[in-house]
């Protein structure tokens, strides 16, 4: 069966802009037109949800330069993009502490989110400012401030970002590292994992197509026989 949502770590920018001796922006700037793909060809394959972690929590250790360069090209990009994105039937939206970004990036997240609220082809989901252990805490605090002294499991769900996305049924991460890196941590429990060398940059539709292939031979067992 194909995956219904998708998730991507996105990784290897870097090192494709160094192995060519170009600034490592250069390298995020061809990863963050190839997510523009991602989301075309996951469309095309019938996913319904794919998650694409743009930003971590533990990002902004990086120089503060390649730190604004990765939110300038964002919001640059999709009001370039934003009218195909509309034309396309994409849902987006976003994941993570978003209301702690900049206020201008923040708006204009919502403002994506708004303008494409009513597309039902494909969500796509940003995953900024995210981390899995800080939305596990948020969920924690806000439900406690709500008063709520009692949780299971679906009842702590509805307390994460994005409580009506279903759970990932692959993660894909690029680069060759094998680590989640605070990668949706709830979400992921029996999420099916699938590691490859390539670069982001480099990632082509085969190497998706071959990942979901890889995806519908496992069985998945979900600890049952
Ligand atoms: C992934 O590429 C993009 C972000 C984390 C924003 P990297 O920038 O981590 O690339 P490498 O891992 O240094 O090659
Ligand atoms: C994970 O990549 C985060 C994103 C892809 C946005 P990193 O490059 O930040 O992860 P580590 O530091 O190698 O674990
Ligand atoms: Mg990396």
């Amino acid at each position: 069966m194909k995956p219904i949502h998708v998730g991507i770590i996105m990784d290897g920018n870097g090192r494709w802009a160094q192995k060519r001796g170009l600034p490592r922006v250069e390298g995020h700037r061809r990863g963050a037109l190839k997510a523009e793909k991602v989301v075309e060809w996951a469309a095309e394959f019938g996913i319904k949800y794919i998650t694409l972690y743009a930003f971590s929590t533990e990002n902004w250790k990086r120089p503060k330069e390649e730190v604004e360069y990765l939110f300038s090209l964002l919001v640059k990009l999709l009001r370039q993009k934003l009218r195909k994105i509309l034309e396309r039937g994409v849902r987006l939206r976003f994941t993570g502490a978003i209301d702690e970004l900049p206020s201008s990036v923040a708006d204009f997240c919502r403002e994506c989110e708004e303008k494409t609220k009513h597309n039902n082809v494909i969500q796509a989901i940003l995953a900024l400012n995210y981390g899995g252990r800080r939305e596990i805490i948020d969920a924690f605090n806000k439900a406690v401030k709500q008063g709520v002294t009692h949780f299971n499991e679906e009842l702590f769900r509805d307390w994460l970002y994005l409580p009506d996305v279903p759970d990932p049924d692959l993660v894909i991460r690029t680069s060759g590292e094998m680590r989640i890196s605070n990668f949706l941590l709830w979400q992921i429990a029996y999420s099916e994992l699938y590691f490859t060398k390539v670069l982001w940059p480099d990632f082509t539709k085969q190497d998706f197509l071959k990942a979901i292939e890889d995806y519908e031979k496992r069985q998945r067992r979900f600890g049952g026989l």
